[in-house]
């Protein structure tokens, strides 16, 4: 045993660090299976109908293409639980970019080659894809997303606002965002001689896909592996299976070859979900002294026609901020687009746009600064539904984060900083997140020559989640971190659940840390030299994580931005950006940091250069590429940092933590809207702040 154990906490760095950045990683489309053949998706060219006629003839005379997969000759699937699956499975459209067809050859190229020379014509229906507030169309759903229900009224909302000394009533629009991981979503399918299916998939949970696969083809799970070894991220876009994994599996059926399927970068916007554009109006109602009086949240938001998804934007409403009277709502309308989907703190991020801003607004009417404005109205219990936090650590976040930010110096009066042609301003916004965790399996093994052995199907998807693991795993046994060896990423690993909601360390870490302890207990029990094949301990945290906890547990953070603002170009940039965040008890502090900085540029994209619209005639997406849907570069992001307060917090997990994966994007788009308007005394309601609305 050559190293001391290394504590929780500490910044080890990631187990498969060095695979990655030398090549030797291998991702879902790197296989290299002999006899491999290559697919090319054929998205529809209509906004709605279907299809009247495939004619393959062309298609199949092109040079290695092997075949064409339509609705006519697909394999047939058992209907998904979830409808974007269902592909190539009957003639419909119920979009522009829905999957129409399948082309498969020996190469990529010929793929490619065959995909055009396709002829596919359609019977068009009347389409619309365009959201307002208005849409005839609009119903309240029963819930939101995650089971939120979507209409929560406390108090006497039209009352209590009506007599507000002080009232903000602000609508503000976001249009969609796309998901965009460095991989795109891929998979590689192949069928041995006995009918068992092998599908290496990159994906946020290899779970999911087995028992996806295993439903939609009639196979037992034990017929089905799901392997995601690597993920060069996902954002949410993975958090679900995806339709390459159905179209991969299907080709290898219809071909007896091994299929690889890379989603085209263009083809993502329509098939791996988006986040769904939302329309919100914001109202606050407040006594002079900053006390609020009346909160109302109303949002609307669009589905697809084949799935309801209800973006869950007024929840975090519910959690942030003391008011004896509320009103949050959600209304939807289903629109001939593709079906939204979770993309980094679904709700939250959208959500808090409108409430932090609405907040700013509020601060800037009543002349309080914005950071006591949140202290006054920081409530003792979550409003919502009256539990008592387990912790909440937002009042020494905007604290830690006021003070490490130099933000007494601000003078408040706004677009009064002037440097030549440029305006200088400064925001700050609040970060919200719930506590989740899921029921996981997973097991640990001491080896007779001392070493050991932990597996359980967690994904990392360049999170550090292998790293951060093998850290509980050895922290239980004490053991050092070189001595001991960890597996995930395949579905055969004991089932975990997905890397999603900011749980995965919660979830995967709670089973680890649980089977670990079980063989400490067992070792401690044992006498004399371990057996041959070592001892092996299981565990299964179905119970424990159904528990109901007395208390409201969510994680807190500040933002806080400074902007220049070119008065001749338009051109916003974010100068520098500070994070605070209280997330329990931070498990690495390097993997964490990257999170957390992750989070936020994200938020900057969200913020400064994210841009999609929806064309009404085409009825798509028109910025389907990194080329026109602008993510942050380095330059973007001149100066960051991400700080954290430990918080020991008992009513978690056994390792105390929070999850950190999506509270760094919450808020972060609103404190540099703030700073924006602090800058040139302009409040914008909308996202990104572009040149165009700039000017
Ligand atoms: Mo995340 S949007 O829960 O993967």
């Amino acid at each position: 045993m050559s190293q001391a154990p290394q504590p929780l906490g500490a910044p080890v760095v990631r187990r498969e660090g060095r695979d990655k950045v030398t090549g030797a990683a291998r991702y879902a489309a790197e296989r290299g299976l002999p006899g491999c053949l290559y697919a090319w998706p054929v998205p529809a060219a209509v906004p709605a109908g279907r299809v009247t006629a495939v004619r393959t003839v062309d298609a199949l005379a092109q040079p290695g293409v092997h075949s064409v997969l339509t609705h006519d000759n697909a394999p047939r699937i058992q209907e998904p639980d979830d409808p974007i699956l269902a592909v190539l499975q009957n003639d419909r459209v119920p979009h522009r970019g829905w999957p129409v067809a399948l082309v498969v050859a020996d190469t990529l190229a010929s793929a490619r080659a065959g995909a055009r020379a396709l002829h596919i014509t359609y019977e068009t229906a009347p389409h619309d894809v365009v959201l307002t507030e208005d849409h005839p169309g609009l119903y309240t759903p029963e819930n939101a997303n995650g089971g939120y229900p979507a209409v929560r009224e406390r108090g006497d909302f039209d009352r209590a606002f009506e007599a507000s000394p002080v009232r903000i009533d602000a609508t503000y629009t976001l249009g969609a965002l796309h998901n965009h991981p460095m991989e795109p979503h891929a998979s590689t399918a192949h069928w041995s001689p006995d009918g068992h299916l092998t599908v290496y998939d990159s994906s946020q949970g290899a779970t999911t896909v087995r028992d996806t696969l295993a439903a939609a083809f009639g196979l037992r799970t034990d017929q089905v592996t799901a392997v995601s070894e690597h993920v060069g991220g996902g954002f949410g876009s993975k958090g679900t299976p995806r339709p390459q994994a159905v179209l991969a599996a299907m080709a290898a059926l219809h071909t007896g070859r091994p299929v690889e399927l890379a989603l085209p970068r263009r083809q993502m916007p329509a098939v791996v979900g988006h986040r769904a554009p939302t329309v919100q109006r914001v109202r606050l109602g407040a006594r002079p002294d900053g006390t609020l009086t009346a909160l109302a949240q109303e949002v609307v938001t669009h589905t697809s026609t084949i799935k309801e998804f209800v973006e869950q934007a007024a929840v975090p409403a519910r959690v942030m901020y003391g008011s004896p009277s509320s009103r949050t709502t959600h209304r939807v309308v289903a629109l001939d687009v593709p079906t939204p989907s979770w993309m980094r703190a679904p709700g939250e991020a959208p959500g808090m746009y409108a409430l932090e801003s609405a907040m700013d607004e509020l601060a800037a009417e009543l002349g309080i600064d914005p950071v006591q404005l949140r202290l006054r109205n920081d409530p003792a219990d979550e409003p919502d539904s009256g539990k008592p936090f387990s912790s909440r650590g937002l009042a020494a976040c905007l604290r830690e984060g006021a003070e490490r930010f130099g933000w007494h110096e601000r003078d408040p009066a706004p677009g009064t900083r002037r440097e030549g042609a440029l305006l200088i301003g400064s925001g700050v916004a609040s970060a919200t997140y719930p506590v989740y965790a899921s029921a996981c399996h997973a097991s640990a093994h001491a080896a007779a020559d001392g070493s050991y052995r932990v597996a359980v199907n967690a994904t990392d998807i360049g999170t550090g989640a292998r790293t951060v693991l093998a850290q509980i795993a050895a922290d239980v046994l004490r053991t050092p971190l070189d001595n001991l060896t960890i597996d995930i990423g395949d579905s055969d690993l004991p089932d975990g659940p997905v890397a999603g909601g900011s749980s995965g360390t919660a979830s995967w870490g709670w089973a680890v840390h649980k089977a670990a302890s079980a063989l400490v207990e067992r070792l401690d029990a044992h006498t004399g030299p371990l057996p041959d094949g070592g001892v092996t301990a299981t565990a299964d945290t179905t119970e424990e994580t159904a528990e109901k906890s007395p208390y409201a547990r969510h994680a807190f953070g500040a933002h806080f931005a400074e902007v220049a603002v070119d008065t001749r170009t338009g051109e916003v940039r974010m100068r520098r950006m500070l994070g605070v965040f209280a997330a329990g008890r931070i498990l690495n502090s390097r993997t964490a940091r990257s999170q957390f900085i992750g989070g936020m540029t994200m938020g900057i994209g969200m913020a400064l250069t994210e841009g999609s619209t929806l064309d009404p005639v085409f009825g798509d997406f028109t910025e389907r590429d990194l080329a026109s849907y602008h993510v942050p570069a380095c330059a973007d992001v001149p100066g960051i940092e991400a700080h954290w307060i430990e918080e020991d917090d008992p009513h978690l997990n056994p390792m105390g933590s929070k999850g950190i994966g999506e509270i760094g994007i919450v808020g972060a788009a609103a404190a540099i809207g703030n700073a924006f308007r602090h800058a040139t005394g302009v409040r914008l309601r909308t996202l990104p702040l572009t040149p165009d609305r700039v000017l």
